[in-house]
Order: structure tokens, then C-alpha cells, then sequence
């Protein structure tokens, strides 16, 4: 139904990453005392940029392309992937950063 009108192109998909998990996990990580998060309660943080539409942005962290492996490194390793950076590594797993990239896209 509708097919070709103006749909929105379709949330990125991240292999391996369970948008429901990933809810629970940036929840219990408090990513929020950071970052304004929809949906999660509790993070209404402002010293961090909003995550309110991360889904559809090009760039992250400022010129990084808003991918779901540089996503995922992103938010295990933030410093690797952008030197100097002021996001902390939260010591996160593999698994638990592409959990967590599945529901961040699902942000726009
Ligand atoms: C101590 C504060 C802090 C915490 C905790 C934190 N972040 Fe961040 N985050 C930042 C800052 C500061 C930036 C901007 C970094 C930059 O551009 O160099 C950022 C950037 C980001 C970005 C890119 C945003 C954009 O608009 O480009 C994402 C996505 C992100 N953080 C996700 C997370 C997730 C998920 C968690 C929890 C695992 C988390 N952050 C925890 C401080 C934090």
C-alpha cells in the first residue's frame, strides 16, 4: 500500500542489535545523565547533544558518517573513533553496543 509515495526510507538495521535490549541497556548504562533521550526515563541530560533524532542524521560526533559499524565503535570506543572527544568509553561489549545502535536508530 502506497508504495514509491513519499515513504520514509526505512530505519537503518543494525545485524545483531535487538532495539528492545538496547532500550534496557542505554537505560541502565544512564546514558541520559549525559544525553535528552526519548523514550528513556530519566535522561534529560544537556551536557551531551540531544539523541532525539540520531536516527536520521549523516554525521555523528560531528563528521563521523552515522553508520551502524562506525555507530557501534562510536559507542564502545569513542575516542578511537574521534580523538579528544569528551564522550567517556562506558566499557561497553560488542553485543551490548549494537543492542543499543538497533534502538538509537530507531530515533528520528
Ligand atoms: C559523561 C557524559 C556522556 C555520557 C555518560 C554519554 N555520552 Fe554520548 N556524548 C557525550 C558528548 C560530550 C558527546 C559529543 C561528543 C563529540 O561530538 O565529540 C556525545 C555524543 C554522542 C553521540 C553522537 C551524537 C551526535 O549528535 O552526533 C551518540 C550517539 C552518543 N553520544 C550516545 C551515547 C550513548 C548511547 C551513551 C550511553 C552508553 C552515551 N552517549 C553516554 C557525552 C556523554
Amino acid at each position: 500500500m502506497l508504495a514509491g509515495c513519499k515513504e520514509e526510507p526505512a530505519a537503518v538495521r543494525v545485524p545483531g542489535g535487538d532495539v528492545q535490549q538496547g532500550l534496557r541497556l542505554v537505560t541502565q548504562y544512564q546514558c541520559g545523565a549525559c544525553h535528552t533521550i526519548p523514550g528513556v526515563q530519566g535522561a534529560a541530560g544537556e551536557q551531551a547533544p540531544a539523541l532525539d533524532h540520531i536516527g536520521r542524521l549523516s554525521y555523528i560526533a560531528g563528521g563521523i558518517p552515522n553508520q551502524p559499524a562506525n555507530m557501534v565503535q562510536w559507542l564502545r570506543v569513542p575516542h578511537a573513533v574521534k580523538p579528544g572527544t569528551e564522550m567517556p568509553p562506558m566499557g561497553l561489549t560488542e553485543q551490548e553496543a549494537r543492542h543499543m545502535a538497533a534502538f538509537l536508530y530507531t530515533l528520528r
